[in-house]
């Protein structure tokens, strides 16, 4: 805006046939004020620990604008320090729960959170019967665009430009697949196991939730998940009849969810659903409700201290590795944690076929990627590891083909 000829050209091409002096001048206001919210944004979301390309803090970046932003409450920032690996956009859709710790379930939530995530606007107003909600999230536009990624496949290894799969050594590789209970935990490929049939007869693909202290990788992020902290403020409202009932402090994980649920629920009542397009656009599947004793509280927590193990198909296309992209491939993923990468470089856009994940070399824009940063453990998982090296090879080349 300090060059006025290219803002000109802008609001003329931005305003088309409504411009003219007054609507460009509320245009230049509207830009200024924009300028500033996302200076403020940039500023709020640095991570002290970036880790540069694959990797991530939406989490806490989301939970900054429903928790803090939307309801005028500047005590609830954090700092996002959790960058996760993202994970395949393939089977979304149809599986069970998202987020590495599975903690959503709903994916009319899931759509409106993406679209706050990436600067949708959203707001609570104290009203006289309670609190109003509202999103910037076009629920029905959403709901088409989901549609469409229902059939998106997992992608399939791509032979002529890598290396042909070694049909014979895949065979191998299922076997051990199977021996080391790797399928007790994953799916690899149709039909994957389906989840028990909800109150609306609708079943999802299953994924398993297991305790962190199970699985070993690293804590941190699902441990702050729950351990994060928020002030009610305008909000107190919202979790009347709830165990929140008249706390000043409350789980941020909890608000999270709760904020979310309402925003997607006054989103799509804005839309006049009929009672089922209204259960459509919910995906069929049911909302949360704020734990409203000890006991649920206790069970909420419970089940968020786990990682989620989603079905393998496309698995070759997704590095880094683990929640945290801690590790760069999945031969490492086979080896033992002493013998994996400590560091690496991230951002590097060439593929290693041979260990399966990026080129862990530095490249134009690559980042170092330090294993001994707090959440960025390379630990854990140690599922297949125990295996002589060529079944490791050849269970590395039937994870290829799934
Ligand atoms: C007890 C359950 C369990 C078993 C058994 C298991 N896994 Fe996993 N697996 C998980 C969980 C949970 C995660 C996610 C951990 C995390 O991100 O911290 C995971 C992550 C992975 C990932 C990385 C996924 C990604 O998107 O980054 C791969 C690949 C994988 N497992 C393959 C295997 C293979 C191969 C075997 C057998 C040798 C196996 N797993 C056995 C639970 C299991």
């Amino acid at each position: 805006m300090a060059q006025p000829e290219k803002f000109d050209r802008f609001a003329k091409r931005v305003l088309a046939n409504q411009y003219s002096e007054k609507s460009a001048a509320e245009l230049k206001t509207q830009l200024s004020q924009y300028a500033i919210a996302m200076t403020d944004w940039a500023a709020r979301n640095r991570s002290a620990n970036p880790t540069g390309p694959g990797c991530f803090d939406a989490l806490n970046t989301l939970m900054n604008a429903t928790n803090a932003t939307s309801a005028g409450n500047k005590d609830n920032y954090r700092v996002p320090n959790m960058p996760v690996s993202y994970p395949a956009i393939w089977l979304t859709q149809q599986e069970d729960r998202v987020l590495w710790n599975g903690a959503v379930h709903n994916m009319a939530m899931r759509r409106v959170g993406e679209v706050i995530g990436v600067f949708g606007r959203t707001k609570v107003t104290p009203v006289a019967n309670g609190l109003k909600f509202e999103t910037t999230a076009d629920l029905k536009e959403l709901d088409k665009m989901y549609d469409t990624l229902m059939d998106l496949q997992p992608p399939k290894w791509p032979e002529s430009i890598f290396a042909a799969i070694d049909r014979a050594k895949a065979d191998k590789g299922a076997k051990i697949f199977e021996r080391e209970s790797c399928a007790k935990c994953h799916s690899n490929r149709p039909p994957y196991p389906q989840t028990e049939p909800n109150i609306y007869g609708k079943q999802f693909i299953k994924v398993t939730l297991v305790p962190f202290q199970e699985v070993g990788t690293d804590p941190t992020y699902a441990v702050y998940f729950v351990e994060r902290t928020a002030s009610t403020g305008i909000l107190a409202p919202m979790f009347k009849g709830s165990a929140y009932e008249g706390k000043s402090d409350v789980p941020a994980a909890v608000m999270f969810l709760g904020l979310l649920a309402n925003f997607t629920m006054s989103g799509l009542q804005e839309l006049k659903p009929t009672p089922d397009e209204l259960v459509s656009m919910l995906g069929h599947r049911e909302m949360p409700t704020l734990p409203k004793n000890d006991t649920e509280v206790n069970e909420l927590v419970k089940s968020l201290l786990v990682y989620r193990a989603a079905p393998l198909a496309g698995i070759w296309a997704t590095a880094p590795y683990l929640h945290n992209g801690s590790i760069a491939s999945l031969h490492d993923l086979r080896l033992p944690p002493e013998k994996r990468a400590k560091t690496f470089q991230t951002g590097n856009r060439q593929f290693d076929p041979a260990r399966v994940g990026y080129q862990t070399a530095p490249a134009e824009g690559s980042t170092k990627f330090d294993t001994s940063v707090p959440g960025q453990s390379n630990a854990g998982h140690l599922y297949g590891t125990k295996i002589t090296d060529d079944e490791r090879a050849a269970l590395l080349e039937y994870l290829k083909t799934l």
